[in-house]
């Protein structure tokens, strides 16, 4: 058995899972002596595995779907960022033994868009597609970027209004059922709607884009997604997938846990490559 720490992401699905390709890319990169493993974790399992990970040497974990939520609820104490989103993705232990939870989905989104992808978010209005879990996991970080404003739709359009009434205090933020859109433009748009998952796409009116406006989908595969192909095709002037967000969340978890951070392209080409 090697005394290398241990770290893992504990699922359910796990078998798509990146993360442990991506954090052993950052391991040999920054020269870090550790073992990362992808868990299926049964459903009704979920506390009793992360008690008996760390009370079993454990160093770290990433948490996926679907025990983000459960991550949250066992966590001694958590980032202001995922006490927003309500969710966690990454456990570790401090120093004082407590177990602490954070939620490195949202910077990871807006690493990629402004540090890979060169987009600005200040001064911009953006508009979010979706009102599940994975919109709550970004708005925070979204909204800190001071955009001019910040519209969230849904299907159900209760449920942007929801999230609207509990991120006003943050900044500039409106939202409803997609009849919002008509006459209006953003010069960003952010698909997290798991809608590309199915091959879907909600319903939008092109004119909602500009020549400059920038397009990107959290999903992420080896072709474009609809929404993808939808924003090309109404000449967007940038349109990205999540692939650079899931390296980005995972380089912010990599450095909570070894104080180490990695570089992220190199990463992203790899797995660009291994799409192909
Ligand atoms: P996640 O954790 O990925 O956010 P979720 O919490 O199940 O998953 O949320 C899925 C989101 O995608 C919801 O906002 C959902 O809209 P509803 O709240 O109206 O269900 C949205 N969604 C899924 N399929 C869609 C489709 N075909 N068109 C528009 N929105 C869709």
């Amino acid at each position: 058995m090697s005394n290398s720490d241990k770290y893992a992401v504990f699922g359910n699905p796990i078998k798509q899972s990146k993360s442990p390709v991506i954090h052993a890319a950052f391991a040999e990169q920054c020269a870090q002596d550790m073992q990362y493993r992808a868990v299926r974790v049964e459903l009704d399992a979920f506390e009793r595995s992360v008690r008996n990970f760390f009370e079993g040497g454990g160093a770290g974990l990433n948490i996926t779907v679907p025990f983000k939520q459960q991550a949250f609820a066992l966590a001694d104490e958590c980032s202001q960022r995922a006490q927003r989103a309500g969710a966690v993705n990454t456990l570790y232990l401090t120093d004082e033994g407590q177990l602490y939870g954070d939620n490195t989905d949202g910077v990871g989104l807006v690493r990629d868009m402004v540090a890979n992808l060169g987009w600005t978010l200040q001064g911009q209005r953006i508009l979010v597609l979706g009102a599940g879990g994975a919109v709550r996991g970004v708005l925070e970080p979204l909204l800190r970027e001071k955009p001019r404003s910040l519209t969230i739709v849904n299907r159900t359009a209760e449920k942007a209004r929801e999230l609207v009434a509990e991120f006003a205090e943050l900044g500039a933020i409106d939202g409803g059922g997609y009849e919002l859109l008509a006459d209006r433009q953003f010069d960003l748009v952010v698909n997290a709607t798991s809608a590309s998952l199915s091959g879907e796409m909600p319903d939008l009116p092109g004119s909602l884009l500009t020549a400059r406006s920038c397009c990107y989908d959290m999903v992420y595969g080896a072709e474009p997604t609809v929404f993808m192909r939808w924003a090309a095709l109404n000449t967007a002037w940038a349109v990205a997938d999540g692939l650079g967000m899931l390296v980005e969340q995972a380089a912010e978890s990599f450095y909570r846990w070894r104080r180490v951070r990695p570089a992220t392209g190199p990463v992203i080409n790899q797995l660009r490559q291994a799409l192909a």
